[in-house]
């Protein structure tokens, strides 16, 4: 069944107050829930509440024991007929945790009871208005055994505990601010935790803690630090400020998702929460910055200012990634960090928005919600929010998000009422802008250019080419901020001149028209172009006359340096996939940057990185993995073969066995440190093995010795047995760390690895019913091309059979797995009969999942 936006209308009644009591026992809980309700509609006569997998044992309204001819039971709704203003409802039901496979509601992680219920979990918990438009304040009385459960928590503050007869306890919480249900939240267990406290802005004192399996709580201090970081960034930086007296945050190793923003109480997945230098990569410890990040900055984009109805999600996750993508920035490096968000952008994004399970940022229907918490609601989301960041200006922008707090606070909203807030305060119409909410697919702008000698003009033109969506329907011009420069030929710019066209800026274009023809004055010689600066636009640029040496070695914008190189990469590849040689210009432009000393050492390893698999295949008209693999490392030998001596000395330079700090400056070391081993090992040369080998063993960072490891298994299989079994020694009661081994094993490009991999199953570090352990072992192989893509077949069997297995399990899992088809339209004759077969096999299976029978229906259909 699918629903659709414009079905929606407010909810006829709300729930006021809702107090719950949850008597939590070893095979089942007991949820009383006492509501308040208020009507809404003042023609509705019955009331409809959510709720899946509940046994129900008790009604009663407004205390009268309702019998079973008194309300209808659907088998995810109850329907009670109700005609006046106001009432109140009890119900008791019971729910159990340790059958919950699929990880939302009340569930058991570990030996720990935790909750999962955004978008609509909590109708797995009691019978509710489950939808985020009803504001509800929340009382939480927690009951369970002392002895296993000597934390009990919920959102808000504690009011109060008790011990009670037969060894129980229980804890009472009130959280005073009306929240949806998707944000209510339950722990209780036995778990270790650190504290701390911050002092916000206006003076009050907040108790933090973090809770974590007993034994890992000095991994949590890395979130710790994080937490306090984020606080005082947002209150600087936005003028927000914490509201409740408590901040908890919970690590679970069970999670289906990375984080959840539960109000006063985040519940994580232990991958984003506990780190140390022993088991930690550098790209680990900033996940966790920017995760605790993003859930605390949720408390005000998105809990205090909610959305209207899940098509609004991006409302409040574009919003939140940008303000974590702006932290990270600030707290790190701005360009790493841009350049990092872009290229995921583009890995992930741009390529959902180019299959067959593109979508709007705000969609406007959907089957399984959980469907569309994607990258392109997530990421290009947060490229929108960017774009209106760009127009406003810094300050202006301020003003505009001052107001959307100041007018929505307390309120379900939708992407309107946020654009409404910006208009307020922008400089151009964003009438046209808002087609980013609802079009699908990546604009094209191809771009070419005039220069008039005579005149000392510069005639830029600019054509947007909009694709077609999913449904083949035509789609029209964006409206979007265009940062550009003309370059003379020392690398300076010309200041921007033209009557042809809206400067928001010094250096940005306002782009409106599907075609722009833009004469810029006094411009004294032939510019080169620098365009797109800062990627100010989530576009694709078409244009054969950029100078990508001048641009690499000249360009003031770092993005425009990294982007000359990552598209000169790109050129010279798909020439080495068509038969040509090697381009001697790229490898001259190549060893420019890698010998120039004045680059630092994090931006050096992102420039020196090679255009990737899936960036390359994304690019064919017909996919074929074999031919991009073979180009792809024969240019990392040729670049390793010829810079040998320059590679190996740096390393050297770089290489510091005690060095195992997280900063800035040791990570860009590292970064470019494992960049320049990389592609030494491609050369397959006996005596770098040997050093990749010695770096594995005496590196103290994980960064350095996962990265020696995966070259090792990639390129020196007689080396890497050994350290392989080191590995899984050393850290086989981490799973934490045995991701990072499962993941190794099946990103392998070496033949064997789907034999590999099915026999890790059997591994007693792996459990099909941890999302993280599947996403690491079927996930990795799913998404290694060489694998996945074999000529065999087998691939796309293997993993069918998994979808199917997983399904049964946890579809949410399931459903993400499926996403490794969308390539299907794209794959040649053979290969397509092949992977058709097994994406029948799925969607035919039966009791499949919506969520799995959405995304698979989608691909069937666009071929
Ligand atoms: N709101 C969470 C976050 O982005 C994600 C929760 C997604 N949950 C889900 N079941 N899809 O921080
Ligand atoms: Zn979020």
């Amino acid at each position: 069944k699918t629903i659709y936006y414009k079905d929606y209308l407010p909810s006829d009644y709300t729930v006021v107050n809702c107090s719950l009591e949850f008597i939590i026992e070893e095979s089942s809980t007991r949820v009383e829930n006492i509501m308040e309700i208020r009507r809404q509609n003042p023609s509705a006569k019955e009331l409809r509440l959510d709720g899946e997998k509940l046994d129900l044992e008790l009604i009663w309204v407004n205390d009268v024991l309702l019998d079973e001819t008194m309300y209808t039971k659907e088998e995810n709704a109850l329907l009670i007929p109700l005609d006046t203003d106001e009432a109140r409802i009890r119900i008791i039901n019971r729910i159990y945790p340790d059958e919950n496979t699929e990880l939302e509601g009340l569930y058991r992680s570990g030996g720990i009871w935790c909750t999962q219920n955004e978008p609509e979990g909590f109708r797995r918990i009691t019978y509710f208005i489950d939808r985020p438009d009803v504001m509800t304040k929340f009382t939480t009385k927690i009951i369970a055994s002392k002895e296993r459960c000597p934390v009990l928590l919920s959102n808000g503050n504690l009011r109060g505990t008790a011990t009670l007869d037969n060894g129980k306890h229980l804890a009472l919480w009130e959280d005073p601010i009306p929240k949806p249900s998707y944000l209510f939240a339950l722990v209780a267990g036995d778990l270790g935790s650190i504290t701390d406290t911050f002092t916000t802005m206006s003076g009050k004192k907040v108790d933090l803690a973090i809770y974590c399996d007993r034994g890992n709580e000095d991994k949590c201090h890395h979130a710790m630090r994080s937490l306090k970081k984020s606080m005082e960034w947002d209150e600087y930086t936005y003028g927000r400020e914490y509201d409740l007296e408590i901040y908890n945050i919970v690590a679970v190793d069970s999670f289906n998702m990375g984080a959840m923003e539960n109000k006063g109480l985040n519940i994580f997945n232990s991958h984003y929460v506990l780190a140390d230098e022993d088991t930690a990569t550098d790209a680990d410890f900033m996940g966790i910055e920017s995760v605790i990040a993003h859930e605390y900055f949720h408390n005000w984009t998105g809990n205090r200012i909610t959305c209207r109805n899940w098509f609004e999600l991006t409302l409040k996750e574009g919003l939140t990634v940008f303000r974590d993508q702006c932290f990270s920035a600030d707290m790190n490096s701005e360009l790493t960090q841009r350049l990092d968000d872009v290229r995921a952008l583009r890995e992930r994004q741009f390529v959902e928005d180019a299959g067959p399970t593109a979508h709007p940022i705000k969609p406007d229907h959907y089957m399984e919600i959980n469907n569309f918490y994607t990258a392109t609601v997530y990421e290009k989301g947060a490229e929108v929010i960017r774009m209106m960041y760009t127009v406003l200006g810094r300050e202006k922008f301020r003003e505009a998000t001052d107001s959307y707090f100041e007018w929505y606070d307390g309120k379900a909203v939708g992407t309107e009422e946020f654009l409404k807030a910006m208009q307020s305060q922008s400089p151009v119409d964003l009438s046209q802008f808002k087609r980013w909410y609802s079009q699908e697919r990546t604009p094209v702008l191809n771009v070419s250019s005039q220069y008039r000698p005579e005149s000392a003009e510069l005639v830029l033109k600019i054509n947007q080419i909009i694709p077609n969506n999913t449904k083949n329907h035509e789609q029209l011009p964006y409206a979007m901020p265009f940062r550009i420069a003309l370059l003379a030929e020392d690398g300076s710019e010309y200041p921007l001149k033209s009557d042809d066209v809206t400067l928001v800026h010094r250096d940005v274009v306002w782009l409106e028209k599907s075609v722009h023809e833009i004469v810029f004055k006094d411009i004294s010689s032939a510019p080169r172009l620098s365009l797109n600066r800062g990627f100010s636009a989530p576009v694709i640029i078409e244009c054969d006359e950029l100078d990508y040496p001048f641009l690499m070695a000249n360009d003031r914008d770092g993005f425009v340096r990294y982007e000359a190189a990552h598209q000169f990469g790109i050129e010279t590849l798909e020439a080495m996939m068509n038969g040509a040689e090697v381009n001697e210009h790229y490898i001259e432009s190549y060893g420019a940057i890698l010998c120039d000393g004045s680059i630092e050492a994090m931006f050096k390893s992102q420039i020196l990185e090679l255009p990737t698999l899936t960036t390359l295949m994304q690019r064919q008209a017909v996919i074929d993995v074999d031919v991009i693999f073979n180009a792809h490392e024969k240019l990392k030998q040729v670049l390793a073969r010829r810079y040998f001596s320059e590679m190996l000395s740096m390393l050297e330079g770089l290489y510091n066995p005690s060095n195992a700090h997280i900063d800035g400056v040791s990570m860009g070391k590292r970064a470019l440190k494992n960049r320049l081993l990389g592609l030494l090992m491609s050369a397959g040369d006996e005596s770098v093995n040997a050093l990749c080998l010695s770096h594995y063993h005496e590196s103290l960072s994980m960064s350095e010795r996962l990265t020696a490891l995966d070259l090792l298994e990639n390129y020196a299989p007689d080396l890497a047995s050994g350290a392989l079994d080191d590995f899984y020694r050393r850290y086989q009661d981490q799973t934490l760390v045995m991701n990072k081994y499962f993941a190794v094993c099946a990103s392998s490009r070496r033949e064997g690895t789907m034999e590999r991999v099915a026999a890790l199953q059997e591994n007693s570090a792996y459990d099909v019913k941890v999302p993280n352990l599947v996403r690491s072992l079927i996930g990795s192989f799913a998404r290694n091309p060489v694998a996945f893509y074999h000529r065999s077949g087998t691939g796309f069997r293997f993993v069918a059979e998994k979808v199917i297995e997983i399904d049964a399990i946890n579809p949410q899992i399931a459903s993400g797995l499926a996403g490794a088809f969308k390539n299907y339209p794209k794959l040649s004759h053979e290969q397509k009969a092949q992977m058709g077969i097994e994406l029948e096999r799925i969607k035919n299976h039966p009791d499949l999942s919506n969520n799995v029978y959405e995304i698979v229906s989608k691909i069937l259909e666009a071929s």
